[in-house]
C-alpha cells in the first residue's frame, strides 16, 4: 500500500507547479504590450465612419456602397462590424479573428505567405490586404464572391480559417456575451443576433476600411489631380524618382497601369472591359467571365489554378509596401523579387495574358535596377498611414 502522506506530498507538488505555471503564464501576458481584454473596449461616444476622404473632398461613404450592405449603416453599425472583426469568440476554439489574418499595421494583409487558422491549419493562400473593398467586384484571389457582403461569412464557416459549425452555434455564442446583445440593440435597434445581422456589420466595418489618404493622394489634391487622370497629373509632393517611377508604372513599355488600373490601382473589371467583370450588377455567374483576373505566366504548371488556367485577381497595389509576402502563394518576399518575375521571370504559359506576348510569344517586360528602384519608390508612396494608425479601426480587445 502506498504511503498516504508521499501521496498528498506528490499532489501538493503538481498543484504547485500547476500554479506557478498559471502564475508565470499570467505574468507573461501583464508584460505583454498587446495583452487581451475580455470585453471590447470602446469609446463613450462611437468613432465617426460615414464620411471619408477621397481626392481631397469628404464624402458619404454610403454614396460608395451598391450592394445590399447599404441598409441601417450606422456608426453604431460599423462599431459593432469592428467588434466582431476581432473578436475570437468567432472562431470555433476562440483563437483566431478575422484580425489574426487581416493585421492594420500590414493594411489588413498578414506577413507570411499561407496564414494560420484555427489549430494551427494553414490556409492555401496568402491572405489578402482588405482596402477600398467598397470599390471591389471581385473578391478572393479567384474572384469567386462578388461583393464584401457575400464574402463576409465565408471566412467563419471556413474549417480553415476559423470553423464554425452552424448559424445557431455563431449565433448562441456571441449571445452569451455579456456585450453582444447591447451591441446590436445600438446598430440594429434589436438585441436579437442572428447570423444575417452578423453578416451586414462585419460588412459595414470591411466597407468602411477606405484608403484614399496616402502621398499619392495627397499629392493629387488640387485643380488636376482631383478630376484628371492619375496618368496625365504629376502630384505636387513626388521625388523625381517617385516621378520617375509614375512615369514608368503608367506607360506604354510596362504596361502596369493597364491592369493594376484607375485610382484603386486594380483590376478594370468593369462590363464590357477585357478583364470582364460584370460590376456589381452583371451577370457574375458567367464561368467564362474572368471577373477581373489574369494569368501573369508565374509557372508552366500551376499548383492552383485560381480562376482557372492560372488567372488570379488583379489586386490593388494600394498599401503594398505593408502587404508582402506577395502573389496568390505569397511566392515572393520583397517588391523586388515582384519585378524581376515581370523583368525576366515570365513563362510562357498557354494563358499567359495577351500583355506579356508578342507575336504570341511570352515576352519579359525588361527593366534595369534604376528603373526598379524608382517603380517601387512610386508604389511607396500608396502606403496610408490613417488607414494603418487610425485607433477606430484598430483591435478593440488589446489593452494599452
Ligand atoms: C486564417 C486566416 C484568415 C482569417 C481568419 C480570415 N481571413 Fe480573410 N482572407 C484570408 C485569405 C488566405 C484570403 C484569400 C483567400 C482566397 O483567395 O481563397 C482572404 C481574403 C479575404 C478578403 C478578400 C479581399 C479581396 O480584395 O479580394 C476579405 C474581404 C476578407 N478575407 C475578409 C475577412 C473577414 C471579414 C474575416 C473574418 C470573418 C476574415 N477575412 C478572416 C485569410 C483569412
Ligand atoms: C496582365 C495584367 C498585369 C500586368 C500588365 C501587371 N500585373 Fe501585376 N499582377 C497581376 C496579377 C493577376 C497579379 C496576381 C497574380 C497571382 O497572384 O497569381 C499581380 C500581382 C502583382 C503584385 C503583387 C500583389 C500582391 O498583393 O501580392 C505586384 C506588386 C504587381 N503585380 C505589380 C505590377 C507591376 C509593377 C507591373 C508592371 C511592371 C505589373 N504588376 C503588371 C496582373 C498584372
Amino acid at each position: 500500500m502506498k504511503n498516504p502522506t508521499i501521496l498528498s506530498v506528490k499532489v501538493l507538488l503538481i498543484i504547485g507547479s500547476a500554479s506557478l505555471m498559471i502564475f508565470s503564464a499570467c505574468k507573461k501576458s501583464q508584460s505583454n504590450a498587446t495583452s487581451r481584454s475580455e470585453t471590447p473596449i470602446l469609446p463613450a461616444t462611437p468613432y465617426q465612419y460615414m464620411t471619408v476622404e477621397d481626392g481631397g473632398k469628404s464624402i458619404d461613404i454610403t454614396e460608395l456602397i451598391h450592394d445590399e450592405s447599404k441598409t441601417m449603416v450606422s456608426d453604431q453599425s460599423v462599431t459593432l462590424g469592428r467588434v466582431l472583426f476581432y473578436d475570437t469568440k468567432l472562431s470555433i476554439n476562440n483563437t483566431i479573428s478575422c484580425g489574426s489574418c487581416h493585421k492594420q499595421a500590414l493594411g489588413f494583409a498578414d506577413n507570411v505567405a499561407a496564414s494560420i487558422g484555427f489549430s494551427d491549419r494553414v490556409t492555401p493562400r496568402n491572405s489578402m490586404s482588405i482596402q477600398n473593398a467598397v470599390h471591389n467586384n471581385n473578391m478572393f484571389w479567384d474572384s469567386r464572391a462578388k461583393s464584401p457582403m457575400e464574402l463576409s461569412m465565408m471566412p467563419v464557416f471556413n474549417h480553415l480559417e476559423m470553423g464554425m459549425e452552424t448559424d445557431q452555434m455563431l449565433e448562441s455564442k456571441l449571445s452569451a456575451t455579456s456585450y453582444y446583445p447591447e451591441l446590436f440593440q445600438k446598430a440594429f435597434g434589436s438585441s436579437a443576433i442572428t447570423k444575417d445581422k452578423i453578416a451586414l456589420a462585419m460588412t459595414h466595418f470591411v466597407n468602411c476600411l477606405f484608403s484614399k489618404q496616402s502621398k499619392f493622394d495627397e499629392g493629387m489634391k488640387g485643380p488636376f489631380g482631383m478630376l484628371g487622370d492619375p496618368s496625365q497629373v504629376d502630384p505636387a509632393n513626388f521625388t523625381p524618382l517617385e516621378l520617375e517611377g509614375k512615369k514608368l508604372f503608367f506607360s506604354e513599355a510596362l504596361k502596369c497601369s493597364q491592369c493594376h488600373a484607375g485610382s484603386n490601382f486594380s483590376a478594370p473589371d468593369f462590363e464590357g472591359g477585357s478583364y470582364g467583370g460584370g460590376g456589381f450588377t452583371g451577370n457574375n455567374n458567367d464561368p467564362n467571365d474572368p471577373r477581373g483576373t489574369a494569368n501573369i505566366g508565374l509557372d508552366y504548371i500551376y499548383k492552383d489554378n485560381g480562376r482557372g488556367g492560372g488567372k488570379f485577381k488583379i489586386p490593388s497595389l494600394r498599401n503594398i509596401a505593408l502587404t508582402g509576402p506577395y502573389m496568390h502563394d505569397g511566392r515572393f518576399k520583397t517588391l523586388d523579387d515582384v519585378l524581376n518575375h515581370y523583368s525576366h521571370g515570365i513563362k510562357n504559359h498557354p494563358n499567359l495574358d495577351e500583355k506579356f506576348k508578342v507575336n504570341g510569344v511570352a515576352k519579359n517586360i525588361n527593366m534595369n535596377e534604376g528603373e526598379k528602384l524608382a517603380i517601387i519608390s512610386f508604389l511607396n508612396t500608396l502606403t496610408d498611414r490613417n488607414l494603418i494608425t487610425n485607433p477606430k479601426f484598430s483591435d478593440p480587445f488589446v489593452m494599452h
